[in-house]
């Protein structure tokens, strides 16, 4: 079904795994069309809760965009490269079902800005962030401009957009960029087992809380109204009658998803 990707569901934990390890999983087309065919599959099959995306083998999660499909664009065909891969990302980060990068090495180029795309990191030691792209003339056009800045902070980000420089695992987790670093025979389990205490919360609530706390980045909204209005399509699901039952009652709480 897939040229460029493995995926696996499993405990409605469904992982992608990009699979160009002899070009360190570099993003080209075809993995583009795959990843959004694999969007639609998180967005629709009801078995699946939430997502991990990763890439194959031990050295890389994706080096970039792969650089030899820049030769020759033009400057629509540039562009609309650019377009292709900033929809794309936000269809990762606007997924109401969570989706966590497990960055298991090279997190470079196109490979910062889908792991920043994610709705949260979690790398192995010997990850490295970056957004080498001044080393080619070029500035990221997959959003990396935009989420570095949020993630880390617009001081942090500028240096390392304008240098061109790597952050290695230990200091991505002191700027907030990965919320855990773990040995990389751990990474998978540890990002399951975070996955799996929220695949047990109520799945609208769940993705109430993506869809509020993205609209902080959405200028076109008001992130407190969202918020208001997400809170207020919470109280009209059956899971939230069952939240408040089972606390009241004292017994676990059995979501539908309704
Ligand atoms: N696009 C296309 N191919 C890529 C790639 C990319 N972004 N990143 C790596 N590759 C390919 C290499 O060309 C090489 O292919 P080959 O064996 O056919 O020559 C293979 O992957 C292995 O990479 P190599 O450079 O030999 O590994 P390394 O360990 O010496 O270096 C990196 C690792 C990540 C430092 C280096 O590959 C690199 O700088 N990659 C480009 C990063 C980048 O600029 N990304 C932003 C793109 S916009």
């Amino acid at each position: 079904m897939y040229e460029t990707l493995i995926t696996s569901l499993e405990n409605g934990i469904f992982t992608v795994t990009i699979n160009r390890p002899d070009k360190l999983n570099a993003l080209n087309r075809q993995v583009f069309t795959d990843l959004n065919k694999a969007l639609d599959e998180i967005y629709t099959n009801k078995e699946i809760k939430s997502a991990i995306v990763t890439g194959a083998g031990a050295k890389a999660f994706v080096a970039g965009a792969d650089i030899t499909e820049f030769n020759g664009l033009t400057l629509e065909e540039s562009k609309a490269l650019a377009k292709n891969g900033q929809d794309t990302f936000f269809r990762i980060e606007r997924s109401p079902k969570p989706i966590v990068a497990c960055v298991n090495g090279f997190a470079l180029g196109g490979g910062c800005e889908l792991a920043m795309s994610c709705h949260f990191r979690i790398a192995s030691s010997n990850a490295k962030f970056g957004q080498p792209e001044v080393n080619l003339g070029l500035i990221p056009g997959y959003g990396g401009t935009q989420r570095l800045v949020q993630l880390i902070g617009k001081g942090r980000a500028m240096e390392a957009l304008m240098s061109g420089g790597m952050i290695d695992a230990n200091t991505a987790l002191q700027y907030g960029l990965v919320n855990y670093v773990v040995p990389q025979e751990e990474l998978l389990a540890k990002t399951k087992s975070i996955l799996d205490v929220i695949n047990s919360k109520a799945p609208i609530a769940v993705a109430k809380c993506i869809e509020s706390a993205n609209a902080v980045f959405d200028e076109t909204k008001n992130g407190y109204e969202v918020e208001i209005n997400s809170f207020g399509d919470c109280f009209g699901t059956d899971d939230m009658k069952e939240g408040t039952n089972a606390f009241l009652e004292k017994r676990k709480a059995i979501f539908t998803g309704k």
